[in-house]
């Protein structure tokens, strides 16, 4: 019989499969059935840095009668800040006003006595200003570990890669006087040197990098000439970009790796394990098709190591990353030369 436990963030999970960061992890029936059903692990739905100060700052207005509304004290927020956040104004608008930050502290409660696998609050941040008390609350209502998910788009003419980059570091910093527990950080791959600064970002006390989220991307109607939303949800051969992030980077880093985009099946978990991910974190497959695939999902996973006689996970783990293959240059090279020149 095989092993498939292992370690993440120093978290004991019983498989390397986590129910990544979603809609789908907002409630407390689906975080039941994602346990029911096999998970490692599960990542709660982020809550946006603004709505912490958003709900701090109402908090203090409570007892002003000529209370702002909340649209005009979002307002202020955003324009003391750094960023503009497109995503915060839809969040605040669309979720935010159904889930209270309290919610957000009671699912957790609620989740860590009803369900047995480890919980991963998420937070979506973009600035190291004023919320990281709240990481705090997480962790004292129960979370087993926090991931911060910043993405910062590198769009702004006048901020150079120097000043994007320190937010990541600003942001590690300031939660890490909060909290205890394991932290990772979720990023997007829009740095100018991404090993450099994983390396870098895996020595600041971060217990994971997960590799990486999937940015929204806008696309064009050519018949009524408009801008449009891509797909929302990722396709399952959208992994190589991560496979080949988590090759280069597996063995090189001071803190665990996770890969997630467009993992939708048995057979790309085990790619990235291979390609040294300790854990996978999955979602569109589970928008798709529900949660009725993960048994199957774990199942492919286990009947696959039997296969190839690896009893356990740390087994094959890496087996092929960049520093183990023979030939790393496969993993580095970007263009197709050889191929090109054979195709007519
Ligand atoms: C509807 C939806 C909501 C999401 N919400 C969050 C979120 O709140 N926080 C977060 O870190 N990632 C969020 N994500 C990104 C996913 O966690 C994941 O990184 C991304 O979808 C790529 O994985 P996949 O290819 O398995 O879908 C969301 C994705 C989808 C499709």
């Amino acid at each position: 019989m095989v092993d498939l436990s292992c370690k993440y963030l120093g978290l004991s999970l019983k498989n390397p499969i986590i129910v990544g960061s979603s809609g789908l992890t907002s409630s407390l029936e689906n975080l039941r059935t994602i346990s029911k059903l096999g998970a490692g692990a599960v990542v709660l739905k982020s809550i946006f840095e603004e709505q912490i100060r958003y709900e701090t700052d109402k908090f203090l207005q409570s007892d002003n009668k000529s209370m702002k509304s909340w649209q005009d004290t979002f307002q202020d927020i955003v324009s003391k800040k750094e960023f503009y956040y497109e995503e915060a104004y839809d969040y605040l608008t669309n979720y935010a006003r159904e889930h209270t930050l309290n919610q957000y502290l009671s699912l957790i409660t609620e989740a860590k006595k009803e369900i047995e696998i480890p919980v991963i609050a998420s937070i979506n941040c973009s600035t190291q200003y004023d919320w990281q008390y709240f990481a705090k609350r997480i962790q004292d209502a129960g979370a087993d570990a926090l991931e911060l998910n910043v993405y910062l788009l590198p769009s702004d003419f006048e901020r150079s890669g120097t000043d994007n980059e320190k937010v990541y570091f600003d942001i590690i910093r300031e939660v890490k006087k909060f909290v205890t527990i394991p932290v990772s950080l979720k990023i997007g791959y829009y740095f100018s040197s991404l090993a450099n600064t994983a390396l870098k970002l895996s020595e600041t006390g971060i217990e994971g990098l997960t590799l990486f989220n999937r940015p929204y991307n806008p696309d064009i109607d050519i018949e009524n000439l408009q801008v449009n939303a891509s797909n929302m949800f990722s396709r399952d051969s959208e992994y190589m970009h991560t496979l080949r992030w988590v090759a280069l980077l597996a063995g090189r880093l001071n803190c665990d790796i996770a890969a997630s985009t467009g993992i939708h099946n048995h057979e790309t978990v085990v790619k990235q394990i291979l390609a040294g991910a300790d854990a996978v974190h999955m979602v569109s497959v589970f928008y798709k098709n529900h949660f009725g695939v993960l048994p199957e999902i774990i199942g492919g996973l286990q009947s696959w190591m039997t296969a190839h006689n690896f009893a356990n996970i740390s087994d094959f783990k890496g087996l092929l990353s960049r520093k183990n293959v023979h030939n790393p240059a496969t993993y580095e090279r970007v263009q197709f030369l050889r191929l090109f020149s054979s195709v007519e």
